[in-house]
């Protein structure tokens, strides 16, 4: 028997109130590794108390780093040499671990990485980071479940990616500002994260031009400084709070986050019939009556996020009318509908793409989160399901969203952990 945790939730609740939002999980981890490239004390501010931190910190304490303090504030502090080989255990669970991979190529001049785990969302592969790294002068190897890489002497050079991946481009980049002479990334993810990492390296020092277009220039340097460094908030949470508030027909005040990060998702959700109001420090999302469906379509950055497409589909199982959802990121992400079907959803796959026909209410069941955003989606479908739902496996959730449990509970949902013994 393992004893793990469960979400419980009581549907029927009409969301309201405020939510506060912390720094973003894909943002915390890539600037955790860009402090590698600098020796020296990196501090870093609104950093979101969430699982993958810790284990980030454990990746970089076996490279040789200390790192203290607690969230929202922590340092890290690199020594003139730092080490090359991560822990597989460590590295395994979370992907956002192998941006580790740009940095140790650059201080170490090689770097023997795991292969990563992280969500069950389909083929995640690193063929875009290796190419482009090789570029740079990097030689790959690959064995016995880790990458293997060595650079004596990494040179700019012209990068053309495939499909603008934000792990590739982060990769790439932090290994382009230590290399000799001028990189250029076309086709580069320009996500509000990779702007993110981008201050923190020009911070250090670094030269990046281009920041938040599709085509990033570096001129690599000798070397960097550490720096203090806010990390941005959490959009993918913020746009999970808007959902709530849509599905729920509640009204929730986000804090904390910009809405012209979301213009899209908070765009999809006024054609549902929400009223979204845009504040300085956030924005609030109303909708009195049952949604409308609404179509959706996964993109990069600027385009509808992927990480809120289980959110947009949560949505229309319970909206007005039938709904095609496209899904053009990860392959694995409709894993999730099977667990939502249990909850009496009606929706239908065709490779990626899904239909999705809206039912006044939904039915609450057991169900288990296969990833971070499948797990909040199903907690949102289990508020507006009849009876009790239990999601299992909480700590996907728990892995990206702080406090989840104290913030739908201060919206006035009705949910609480609960132990969950699994037979092994
Ligand atoms: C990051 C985010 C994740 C988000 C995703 C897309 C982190 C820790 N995770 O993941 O939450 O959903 O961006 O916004 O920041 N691909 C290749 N070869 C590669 C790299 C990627 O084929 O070398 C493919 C992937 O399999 C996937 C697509 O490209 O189908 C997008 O991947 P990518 O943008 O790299 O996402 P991640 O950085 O893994």
């Amino acid at each position: 028997m393992r004893s793990v945790e469960q979400f419980e939730v009581t549907g029927g609740a009409r969301l309201r109130g405020e939510a506060t939002v912390a720094g973003a999980k894909n943002s915390v981890l890539k600037v955790m590794a860009a402090a590698l490239l600098g020796s020296g004390t990196t501090r870093l501010t609104n950093v979101p108390d969430i699982g993958d931190v810790p284990i980030m910190s454990e990746v970089l304490r076996g490279l040789g780093a200390q790192v203290s303090g607690h969230a929202p504030d922590i340092e890290i502090t690199v020594p003139e040499e730092i080490g090359h080989e991560t822990d597989y255990d460590h590295v395994r669970r979370i992907r956002g671990s192998v941006c580790v991979l740009g940095p140790l190529l650059a201080r170490a001049g090689r770097a023997k990485v795991a292969l990563p785990g992280g969500d069950a969302i389909g083929s995640r592969q690193l063929d875009l980071h290796v190419t482009g790294l090789e570029r740079l002068g990097a030689v790959f190897d690959n064995a016995h479940g880790y990458l293997v890489a060595e650079a004596a002497d990494l040179r700019g050079a012209q990068i053309w990616l495939d499909f603008p991946s934000v792990g590739a481009t982060e990769n790439i980049m932090m290994a382009a500002v230590l290399a000799k002479g001028t990189t250029t990334i076309d086709n580069a993810a320009r996500e509000p994260e990779i702007v993110d990492l981008c201050e923190m390296l020009v911070g250090m020092g670094a030269s990046i031009g281009g920041i938040g277009t599709s085509t990033l220039e570096i001129d690599g340097v000798d070397s960097l400084t550490p720096s203090e460094h806010e990390v941005v908030p959490d959009r993918i949470v913020a746009g999970t709070w808007a959902f709530a508030a849509a599905m729920t027909r509640g009204d929730i005040r986000v804090r904390g986050a910009s809405h012209s990060t979301l213009e899209i998702v908070l765009d999809k959700l006024t054609q549902t019939g929400a009223e979204v109001t845009a504040y300085d420090d956030g924005f609030a999302v109303r909708c009195e009556d049952r949604p409308r469906a609404v179509d959706v379509v996964t993109l990069p950055y600027p385009g509808f996020p992927t990480d809120l497409q289980p959110m947009a589909i949560a949505l229309n199982a319970i909206a007005d009318g039938v709904a095609f959802v496209t899904e053009n990121i990860f392959e694995g992400r409709f894993m999730f509908i099977d667990e939502l079907a249990r909850l009496a959803a009606d929706v239908r796959t065709d490779g990626h793409h899904a239909i999705v026909r809206g039912r006044e209410r939904l039915s609450g069941a057991p169900v288990r989160a296969t990833d971070i955003r499948a797990g909040a989606a199903l907690v949102l479908a289990g508020v507006v399901a009849d009876g009790v739902t239990t999601v299992a496996d909480a700590f996907h959730v728990d892995r990206g969203y702080q406090s989840f449990v104290e913030t739908l509970q201060a919206l006035g949902a009705q949910i609480r952990r609960v132990p969950d013994d699994v037979l092994l």
